[in-house]
């Protein structure tokens, strides 16, 4: 958004006076009240973590899963036969090309990176870290946890913008039919975190099919919000493992998921699936650190969600407690910057956030003065790889956790910053072509 494109741009200089001390003592108003508020974080409140309270009295004393092994005990690195089976049916993968274990998906990425940089891909492959110099594609914005791992890793990060549609496809297949070195794109594909877009058919399939000039590429599928819908009839999401091995890729994708924002993040489940021989480096692999998962976790899991149905109608719950809060950002920033072309902001179908952009070189700037109201934003850049949004535009809202009341005082406070910083700029900016 620039400055001169927007409507305010045509006011008089005294005009925007006037509206910049108005704002000034609104500025003051909320300085006094003293706020201590939180949006920076996408995690359950506290109302969604009761849904599943259930939970901690299960399994009881059916400590047993299918074939009478008994998860008190060591083994069973794939998970066990229940869960598995859960998660088959959550992906639309086969149930033998499904790993179920420990907490977080962030782990299962971590431990596929680990491989393919100590190992390579299979173990059979170069190791990425013996390479030059390993690349990766980063649609952005995107999650930031994605880009603070290949930092990690010293992983060069690409920036490939992220269209309504999924990744710039022509710049991905152009970018990766030329460069041996990308090894791999990062994908949030269902109500993409932050700006909540689904990956068209057409995406998920020139992923799938596209000429990559290195022969280990893999697709990061991370498929989090899988589940997470806000509206009655969502766009389905094409189904990657398909895709894949019917393009004779059938080792690309490496897909992952959770029960973190179903259950309890931190006390849920995670989940792998690839190609068997995909699988079986990563079983493998993990052998050698881990006797096995716990596996009683894994069967209250069962016992709780039981089936996909089991899990929409949890869903539904959680869409519940979610969609006024959702709700609440869209009438408060309706209210307070209506149609003025301050910055436009997403209504994403599912997931678990707002996208904001506001205008261009003021996102860190707004950060910074709602942090100075008591108001705390996902650090401005914090959705690019490196921290550098070339814009500085993107503002990511995470409605989740505070209750509603809050959220409307802070995007009071968010709406109030990005007008000050907005009627700013268009007086600097015509002060200084006067
Ligand atoms: C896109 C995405 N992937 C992964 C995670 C974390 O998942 P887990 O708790 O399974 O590690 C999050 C959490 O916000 C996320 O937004």
């Amino acid at each position: 958004m620039n400055i001169e494109s927007m409507p305010a741009f045509s006011l008089s200089v005294e005009a925007l006076q006037k509206i910049i001390a108005a704002l000034d003592t609104d500025y003051q108003r909320y300085k006094n009240m003293g706020l201590s508020l939180d949006m920076t974080r996408g995690k359950p409140c506290a109302e969604q973590l009761d849904l599943s309270a259930p939970l901690l009295s299960l399994p009881g004393d059916a400590y047993c899963s299918m074939g009478n092994i008994d998860c008190r005990n060591y083994g069973g690195i794939d998970g066990i036969a229940e869960a598995k089976a859960l998660f088959a049916e959550y992906l639309s993968v086969p149930v033998e090309n499904i790993l179920v274990g420990g907490n977080a998906s962030l782990s299962l990425m971590h431990t596929e990176l680990t491989i393919a940089m100590l190992r390579g891909v299979q173990g059979v492959r170069q190791p990425w870290s013996r390479l030059p110099n390993v690349k990766m594609l980063c649609p952005s914005p995107g999650y930031d946890r994605h880009f603070a791992m290949c930092e990690a890793f010293g992983i060069e990060m690409l920036p490939v913008p992220l269209l309504d549609s999924g990744p710039d496809m022509d710049m991905v297949e152009q970018m990766v039919r030329e460069d041996a070195l990308i090894k791999g794109i990062f994908c949030v594909p269902k109500y993409s975190n932050p700006t909540g877009i689904t990956y068209a058919k057409e995406s998920v399939l020139r992923l799938a099919e596209m000429e990559t000039a290195a022969d280990d590429f893999r697709l990061f599928w991370d498929n989090a919000y899988a589940v997470h819908d806000l509206v009655d009839d969502p766009v389905p999401l094409e189904n990657i493992f398909d895709a894949c091995e019917k393009a004779g890729n059938p080792d690309r994708p490496l897909i992952f998921g959770s029960t973190s924002k179903i259950t309890f993040p931190g006390a849920g489940l995670a989940v792998f699936a690839s190609s068997t021989k995909n699988l079986n480096s990563t079983i493998e692999f993990i052998s050698k650190k881990s006797i096995g998962p716990d596996k009683l976790n894994q069967l209250r899991h069962v016992l709780f969600l039981q089936d996909r149905h089991g899990i929409s109608r949890h869903m539904k719950r959680h869409r519940a407690i979610l969609e006024p809060k959702f709700n609440a950002v869209y009438a408060t920033l309706g209210n307070c910057l209506g149609n003025a072309g301050l910055a436009k902001w997403t209504t994403p179908d599912g997931g678990y956030f707002v996208n904001l952009d506001t205008t261009a070189g003021g996102a860190a700037e707004v950060i910074k003065m709602a942090a100075d109201l008591g108001v705390a934003f996902t650090p401005a850049g914090a959705t690019y790889p490196y921290s550098h949004d070339p814009r500085n535009s993107n503002i990511r809202i995470a409605p989740s956790y505070p209750a509603v009341d809050e959220i409307e005082k802070a995007i009071e406070v968010l709406s109030l910053c990005i007008k000050l910083y907005a009627y700013n700029s268009i007086l600097s900016r015509k002060r200084a072509t006067e």
